[in-house]
């Protein structure tokens, strides 16, 4: 994390990040379950909480209100232009990618179950090969 420009880290298998880090603006979490009652105790009144998960029952909503924070669930979507501006952020160095595994789009069902695992750092990647004789 810090040779991507993270200027702390917590190690999440050894210290509890909710009991270290306080009034941040927003967090970005990629885990959800437990760790969003976590997340929430890191921010300040009035921040917010970005999931990339979407919330179910176990969500703390109650300790949300009571902390005076927002939370909203984010999906990606297609967004052409969006891509371009990343491609032109890697182009420049200013954005740098990681890419745990690669596979032909063949293999989806193993990338998916490497996924699954949630261990991965970094980027699953399918590859497609063009069709013989296609552009
Ligand atoms: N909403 C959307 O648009 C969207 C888009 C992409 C992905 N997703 C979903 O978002 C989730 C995250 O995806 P991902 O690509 O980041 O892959 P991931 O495989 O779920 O995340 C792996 C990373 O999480 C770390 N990690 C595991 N448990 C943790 C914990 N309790 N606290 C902190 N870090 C922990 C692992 O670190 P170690 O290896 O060191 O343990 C590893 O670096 C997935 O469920 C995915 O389906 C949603």
């Amino acid at each position: 994390m810090r040779t991507l420009g993270a200027d702390e880290v917590v190690d999440y298998r050894t210290q509890d990040v909710g009991d270290t880090v306080r009034d941040v603006d927003a967090v970005l979490d990629g885990i959800g379950g437990p760790t969003w009652a976590r997340s929430l105790r890191t921010l300040r009144r009035g921040g917010t909480l970005v999931s990339i998960l979407p919330f179910d029952d176990t969500f703390p909503v109650r300790r949300a209100e009571e902390l005076g924070v927002r939370a909203v669930f984010m999906l990606v979507e297609p967004d052409r232009q969006g891509l371009r501006e990343i491609s032109a952020l890697i182009e420049d160095g200013r954005l740098r990618v990681i890419v745990d595994t690669v596979f032909p789009l063949e293999q989806a069902a193993q990338a998916h179950a490497l996924g699954e695992k949630g261990r991965t750092t970094g980027k699953i990647v399918l590859t497609v090969d063009s069709a013989p004789g296609r552009p």
